[in-house]
């Protein structure tokens, strides 16, 4: 069947995947959303609750309803947001969820592969890049077409709070976090910039103390905090999928740190880990290998040794 150009199917009406539903919404970029969960009661209530919102938004030719697994025979992007999340209370070690959601993982792509191998899926539950690599490996699915969030949520919290420091719009601030959605992400220092004013002048453009190492572990605490605060994390990482919605929907081509199975790019097989992509309507249209200092390329290995290894946890 062919695929409905704009069509999102979202898998799991919890907190994260009804944060997305909201998200998609206001991009207004979408023309049909289906919400599936096994709670079907909760499904039909945030699809209810959700449809009020296009009374105030252009979003009203949008057709909003839930639905089962045959939807995604059609889909041009499935949302991945089922199963548990780390909770209030735990370490952010998202990977005291492996087996729990490789399971989820693998119910939910022997669904989904039943109606199709063409569209767009897009992770968002834990432990992202190992949940993204068995998706990928274990069903054979197109590599291209098997995304996770990956640290661009990560890098939109570095971008926030290097803009916030120098008063700049955290849009405006370049770089990257690559790697793992987890404790071994690392930012290409090499790369960060304002206006292509390099990291090593901000303190005296701006008058500022940024400190590399204390900004790095900000932006890796961060999610711990929001956890300790609220009970869960789900608006951000809501809205960096939101973002690849839209720039797959609108065909963008922008680059985006997303997570997914490199093809040899950087000497990369056989594991998932975010690398600068450019998205577009077909999926990742091509991983750009940037210029990676030394310690950069050492990270680089480090975080792909420890996916490496979560992935041999994985029980198939
Ligand atoms: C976080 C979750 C989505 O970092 O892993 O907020």
């Amino acid at each position: 069947m062919a695929i409905q150009e704009g069509k999102v199917v979202i898998i799991g009406a919890g907190m994260v995947g009804s944060q997305t539903l909201s998200a998609v919404l206001r991009e207004a970029v979408v023309n049909e959303i289906v919400l599936i969960d096994m709670n079907k009661e909760k499904a039909q209530g945030e699809v209810l609750d959700a449809s009020h919102t296009t009374a105030f938004a252009y979003s009203s030719n949008v057709n909003i309803h839930t639905g089962d697994y045959s939807e995604c025979k059609d889909a041009h992007i499935i949302v991945m947001s089922a199963g548990p999340s780390i909770t209030k209370g735990n370490t952010m070690d998202r990977s005291l969820l492996l087996n729990k959601n490789i399971a989820v993982m693998h119910d939910v792509m022997t669904n989904i592969t039943k109606y199709t191998k063409e569209a767009i899926i897009i992770v968002i539950s834990n432990p992202l890049d190992a949940l993204v690599y068995y998706g990928q490996h274990a069903f054979d699915y197109p590599r291209h077409k098997m995304i996770g969030t990956g640290t661009l949520l990560d890098t939109a919290r570095l971008r926030k709070i290097i803009g916030e420091t120098c008063g700049v719009d955290s849009k405006n601030v370049h770089g990257y976090v690559l790697g793992e959605h987890g404790e071994s992400a690392f930012v290409t220092w090499s790369d960060v910039n304002i206006a292509g004013i390099p990291f090593e002048d901000l303190n005296t453009t701006f008058q500022t103390k940024l400190v590399k190492e204390e900004i790095y572990n900000e932006m890796r605490s961060v999610g711990f905090d929001i956890l300790q605060l609220k009970g869960y994390t789900n608006v951000g990482v809501s809205a960096a999928c939101a973002r690849i919605i839209k720039c797959i929907v609108l065909n963008e081509k922008s680059v985006l740190p997303i997570s997914n199975v490199p093809d040899g790019e950087y000497g990369l097989h056989d594991v998932a880990l975010s690398l600068p992509c450019i998205v577009g309507s077909q999926g990742i249209e091509r991983i750009l290998e940037i210029p990676l200092t030394i310690a950069e390329r050492a990270c680089l290995e480090r975080s792909t040794a420890k996916l490496k290894e979560e992935n041999s946890k994985i029980e198939a």
